[in-house]
């Protein structure tokens, strides 16, 4: 079988590396798609097994008009502690110190009202066997950390990614922004993802936290645009996982989980719906959706990043097996072939330095893309006091 290695000329820049580890993980689902339905007996157990680790005996359930199962937890109970750097961590409910007014006013909300879990637990979509099994296909394919710049899965298989963001290589805490929200076309076993990436640490051991939309069609059977967030401690070697499939993210809130869609969708060329995301540091890694902390990565899990992160990334990025046309990232459109109401965007972007937010400069900011044919990145003057808006996408339908 034909194996496409990722050969990375030398001028790319260290943060291409950097994008591409983020996402290496992802090679090994690229062609699992196909076969996950033909598995043994003795898998099934192992996987029925491993779901009754994840999901814990719910207190109350609720079905999504989506199908997708949403659980109410015990706070204290959640799979989160199962990780043995957490078998003593306090929960903290909320930040303490990021300052009140950004916690104030409402959000909009992604589910019906009656669906709120009752206090002293939290809402977490339940991990479904497909889900598992497409973690398990992840492991079992020994995604080594690549110790050049070549990528290849153990089996051979032919996938592919691109990215096209906005860096920023200075120390922080965090960054916030508020994104327009798409559904870009895709095919089975494709996925396309818009996020927030902050990284730091050696190549090696890279610690990544992320967080998003993403229509991803590896973890998901459906098509659906959905809040999705990941995070590594050591370069994807064998920490870290999406949403709750690895014990890591502990969730606070009882109204809003990870993997829900996100259906509110913007029209080219008509209304644009946004939503805001943030990644904060305050004492552990807190993820912000509106004025909402949804809940936090736990410091303890960064092993290079108790004193901040060096690398704050927006952009999107796609997976796709070689033999299919690439799928679209953000609205499908190029940002050169129209900018407000066409194209995906990134606003307000603000980086926190653990006290304040505050505006990245002109000076600060570099747009990229891996293929410029199939995905730009612009950056470009935003209304006053924001300095920049940052514009992304392209249709895809490349070979790459
Ligand atoms: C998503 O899938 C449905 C059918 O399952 C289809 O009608 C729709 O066009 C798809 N949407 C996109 C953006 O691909
Ligand atoms: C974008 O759409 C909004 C609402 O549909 C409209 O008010 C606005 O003028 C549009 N802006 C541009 C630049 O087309």
């Amino acid at each position: 079988m034909a194996t496409k290695f990722m050969i990375m000329p030398a001028r790319r820049s260290r943060n291409f590396v950097l994008l591409l580890m983020s996402i290496q993980i992802m090679f090994g689902l690229l062609h699992s798609v196909q076969d996950w339905q033909t598995i043994s007996e003795e898998e099934n157990l192992e996987m029925e097994r491993q779901l009754k680790l994840i999901n814990k005996p719910p207190i109350k359930s609720f079905k999504t008009d989506y199908g997708d199962i949403l659980d109410c937890i015990d706070i204290y109970k959640q799979h989160a502690f199962d990780h043995p750097l957490l078998k003593d961590h306090k929960v903290q409910m909320e930040p303490k110190n990021i300052p009140k007014w950004m916690m104030e006013g409402e959000f909009p909300r992604l589910l019906p009202n009656n669906i709120k879990c009752p206090p002293g637990s939290v809402l977490i979509k339940r991990t479904t066997k497909q889900d598992v099994i497409m973690a398990k296909k992840m492991k079992a394919l020994g995604l080594n950390h690549p110790t050049s710049s070549r990528f290849h899965t153990t089996d051979g298989a032919a996938s592919s990614l691109a990215f096209a963001s906005v860096r920023y290589r200075k120390h922080n805490f965090g960054a916030t922004t508020r994104m327009n929200v798409w559904a870009p076309s895709t095919l089975p076993g494709q996925s396309s993802m818009s996020s927030i990436w902050i990284a730091n640490g050696p190549f090696q051991d890279l610690n990544v936290i992320e967080a998003g939309w993403a229509v991803h069609r590896l973890l998901f059977s459906d098509n659906h645009t959905r809040l999705l967030a990941y995070w590594t401690g050591d370069g994807h070697k064998t920490t870290g996982c999406y949403n709750y499939l690895c014990p890591g993210f502990v969730q606070v809130h009882r109204e809003i989980s990870l993997g829900l869609v996100l259906n509110q969708i913007s029209v080219y060329n008509g209304v644009q719906h946004d939503i805001e995301i943030g990644i904060l540091r305050d004492g552990e890694w807190w993820l912000k959706y509106f004025n909402q902390f949804i809940g936090y990565w736990p410091q303890k899990l960064f092993f290079y990043m108790y004193g901040g992160a060096n690398n704050v990334e927006w952009g999107g990025h796609i997976f796709s097996p070689v033999k299919e046309p690439s799928p679209a990232m953000g609205s499908g459109h190029f940002p050169k072939d129209g900018l407000q109401n066409k194209s995906a965007y990134f606003k307000d972007t603000q980086i926190w330095d653990n006290v304040h937010l505050i505006y990245p400069q002109p000076d600060q900011l570099v747009a990229s893309s891996g293929r410029p044919d199939c995905y730009e990145a612009k950056l470009t003057p935003g209304v006053a006091p924001n300095p920049m808006d940052f514009f992304y996408g392209g249709p895809g339908q490349c070979n790459l």
